[in-house]
């Protein structure tokens, strides 16, 4: 009796493993063809339809489907930048993407009072007025915040620079850490990841 209930048992196990990785198989080989399909002559539409698979693919186990980071395990991609986030820069300084900014960022630049101001301008979305001490910050990540090609990071959107970047290098911060992706992407479908997360943007942000 008990040999037969565990045969049973031992079937119903082998049937639903089947069909969970038939699923999954499937999924991600539908997934995989489109990612290989990126050129240079693929259309808008089509370049974020890419960027969506690939996220599904490469970044979805950490940032979760919806690009909101798992309950705080990764990146909200709805979102530029946490306030934590721009706190602990400010604090500490940053050196993640050396392959584009070599001396990264200095530490220390505000006191923990204008830091506090700044931060919140920043997550908020830049909206309104600037506050004065974001004139420090605005020499090297221009007054827009959009940053400045090879100087310093945009902090305004994830621009296709800035995307590409965090996969070369990876990215260690507060929240936690990235591993790089280099070598597993090509630059099209970085772009098509960029162009998939901008289209992420929390409209009440
Ligand atoms: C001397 C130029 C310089 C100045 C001034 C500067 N930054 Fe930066 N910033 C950088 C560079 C370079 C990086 C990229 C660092 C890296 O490689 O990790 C960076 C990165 C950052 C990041 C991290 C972006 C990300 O998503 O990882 C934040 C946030 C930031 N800066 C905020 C500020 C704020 C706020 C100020 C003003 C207090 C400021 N920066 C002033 C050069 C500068
Ligand atoms: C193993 C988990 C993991 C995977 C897989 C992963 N990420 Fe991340 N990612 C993170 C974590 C954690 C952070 C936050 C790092 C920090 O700032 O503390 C992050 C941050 C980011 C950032 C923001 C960096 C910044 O400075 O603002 C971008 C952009 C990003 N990830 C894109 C991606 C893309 C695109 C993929 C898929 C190709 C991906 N990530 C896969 C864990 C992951």
């Amino acid at each position: 009796m008990k040999f037969i209930i565990g045969l049973m048992m031992f079937m119903v196990l082998m049937l639903g493993y089947r069909v969970i990785s038939a699923i999954t198989v499937d999924e991600y080989n539908l997934y995989d063809k489109k990612i290989s399909l990126v050129t240079e002559e693929t259309p808008q539409e089509e370049l974020e339809e890419t960027g969506k698979s690939i996220y599904f693919v490469y970044c979805s186990s950490c940032h979760g489907m919806n690009g909101q980071g798992n309950n705080g395990k990764a990146q909200n991609h709805t979102k530029r930048i946490a306030k934590k986030s721009i706190l602990d820069v400010i604090k500490h300084g940053s050196n993640n993407f050396k392959t584009l900014y070599p001396s990264g960022m200095p530490a220390g630049l505000l006191d923990e009072k204008e830091a506090e101001i700044v931060a919140t301008y920043i997550a908020g979305g830049m909206k309104g007025e600037k506050p004065t001490s974001w004139e420090v910050c605005a020499s090297c990540h221009d007054d827009s915040g959009k940053g400045i090609s090879l100087v310093a990071p945009n902090l305004y959107e994830y621009s296709d620079e800035f995307v590409a970047t965090v996969l070369t290098n990876g990215k260690k911060g507060v929240i936690g850490t990235m591993p790089n992706f280099s070598g597993r992407l090509n630059e099209l479908q970085m772009k098509a990841l960029a162009t998939h997360i901008r289209g992420l943007k929390s409209e009440n942000f």
